[in-house]
């Protein structure tokens, strides 16, 4: 496994849409072990192909729970339901956080790490976390979508509260 680097903002392969895995090979599988320890080394909770610089349909997701990390092969929302006022971040963007809407609730399909099909729901966190995912693989940034005026820069050195 090894941590890749994390392109930032700026980079224009974070605006490209990513192509669909045909076969889930140890190839893959290896790329997916190195995103969550990607994601793992920045703390972060999701983490899609083009942010390593690679366009396939691959993410990474890990709230920290006791469901681990869950890596996900061509994603795709097949339901969603509600909306929710979250909060949001993104490595792409470091110390930047908005306020935006995203779904309440998703439904998707993909393929797990072993190529079989696979549905999951989610909603709240996870919610977010998968919509904003696989926005990523279709070249769209939180920053597209957040509720005007809500952008704030924090310094990585002090808590939220202060710098506002
Ligand atoms: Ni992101």
């Amino acid at each position: 496994m090894a941590i890749r680097i994390v392109r930032e903002n700026g980079d224009e392969i974070l605006r490209k849409k990513s192509r669909e895995v045909e076969v889930v090979d140890d190839r893959i599988r290896e790329l997916l072990d190195d995103m969550v320890e990607t994601l793992h080394s920045y703390n972060g909770v999701g983490l899609a192909g083009p942010q390593i610089g690679i366009l396939k349909r691959i993410v990474v997701i890990d709230l920290y729970d006791d469901k681990g990390p869950i890596k996900l092969v061509n994603p795709r929302i097949v339901k969603q339901k509600g909306e929710q006022e979250v909060e949001e971040g993104c490595l792409s963007f470091p110390n930047q956080f908005a306020k935006i809407i995203r779904p309440a609730e998703v439904i998707i399909e993909a393929l797990n790490e072993k190529g079989k099909k696979i549905k999951i729901k989610g909603e709240g966190l996870l919610a977010q976390a998968i919509s904003h995912e696989i926005d990523h693989l279709d070249g769209i940034l939180f920053v597209d979508k957040i509720i005007p005026g809500t952008l704030e820069y924090v310094s990585p050195d002090s808590n939220k509260d202060e710098s506002k």
